[in-house]
C-alpha cells in the first residue's frame, strides 16, 4: 500500500511574530510544487493565523500543538477545534511526550482531545512512544499497545481514517540521539499489526504513521526507506528553514 508521505514540524515554545512569519515564508517556498507528500507546520497558537496568513495559497497544512474537547467554556489556558480552524488549522498533535511528561495528561484526557477532534473535523495525530527505562525494562510494546487503545477508545473506523499516528520514542525526543532505522521500523511495524486487529486491514494498511525523534538532514532519508514509515514529526530540526527544507525534499 502506497502513503502519502507526511513532513511535520512542530515548532513547540519557539517563534514571535516574526520569526515565525520568516520561517513559515521560506518553509512555503521550499514546499511550493512538491505533489507528491504533504507538509505540515505547527506553531504555536499566538501565530496560528500569522503563519496560515504567511502560507495562504500554498499546500501547507497548519496544525496545533495541542486541541481540548470542547467547543467552548471556562477551560482556561486551553484551545478549542473550532479556534484552530478558525486560525487556519486543519490538525492538531494530540499526546506529545512533553505534554505527557511534563503536563501529566494521561491516556484518558488525550483520548478526549482525539474524540474531540475528530469530532471537529481536524485531523488528529496522536503521539506515543516509550521512555528510556520503560525500553531498557522491555516494556516498549506494552506501553505503545497501552498508549494505542486508551488513546483511540471510541474511534470508529470511519475516524481511523481520519488519523495519523506519531511514533516518538521519548528518549530519542531533543537528545540527538535518533533510534536506529531498524528500531524505528520495528515499532512501526508492531503498531500497524495492533491496528489490524482494532480496525480492518485496509485502514490500518493506509494509516499514516509518522517517526519522531531527532530526525535531521543526515538521517531522513534511511528513515523514509523504511517501509512502515510514512513521514516525520521534527522539532528542532523544524526551527531552521535550510535543514527542515532539505528533510522535506528527503529522497
Ligand atoms: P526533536 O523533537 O526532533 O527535537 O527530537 C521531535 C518532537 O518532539 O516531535
Amino acid at each position: 500500500m502506497k502513503r502519502r508521505p507526511l513532513l511535520a514540524g512542530n515548532w513547540k515554545m519557539h517563534n514571535t511574530v516574526i520569526d515565525a512569519c520568516q520561517l513559515a515564508a521560506e518553509i512555503g517556498k521550499c514546499s511550493a510544487g512538491l505533489s507528491d507528500r504533504d507538509v505540515l507546520l505547527a506553531p504555536p497558537y499566538t501565530v496560528l493565523s500569522e503563519v496560515a496568513h504567511v502560507l495562504q495559497g500554498s499546500e501547507v497544512l497548519i496544525a496545533s500543538q495541542n486541541v481540548c474537547w470542547e467547543e467552548q467554556g471556562a477551560f482556561t489556558g486551553e484551545i478549542s477545534p473550532a479556534m484552530v480552524k478558525s486560525a487556519g488549522g486543519s490538525a492538531a498533535i494530540i499526546g506529545h511526550s512533553e505534554r505527557r511528561q511534563i503536563f501529566h495528561e494521561d491516556n484518558g484526557m488525550i483520548n478526549k482531545r482525539i474524540l474531540g477532534a475528530l469530532a471537529f473535523g481536524l485531523l488528529p495525530i496522536l503521539c506515543i512512544g516509550e521512555t528510556l527505562e520503560e525500553r531498557e525494562g522491555e516494556k516498549t510494546y506494552q506501553v505503545l499497545e497501552e498508549q494505542i487503545r486508551k488513546g483511540l477508545a471510541g474511534v470508529s473506523s470511519e475516524g481511523m481514517k481520519e488519523m495519523v499516528v506519531a511514533y516518538e520514542p521519548v528518549w530519542a525526543i531533543g537528545t540527538g540521539k535518533t533510534a536506529t532505522k531498524e528500531q524505528a521500523q520495528e515499532a512501526h511495524a508492531f503498531v500497524r499489526k495492533l491496528l489490524s486487529e482494532m480496525y480492518e486491514k485496509d485502514i490500518a494498511d493506509s494509516v499514516r504513521i509518522l517517526y519522531g525523534g531527532s530526525v535531521k538532514p543526515a538521517n531522513v532519508d534511511e528513515l523514509m526507506a523504511q517501509i512502515d514509515i510514512d513521514g516525520a514529526l521534527v522539532g528542532g530540526a523544524a526551527l531552521n528553514a535550510e535543514s527542515f527544507c532539505r528533510i522535506i525534499n528527503f529522497t
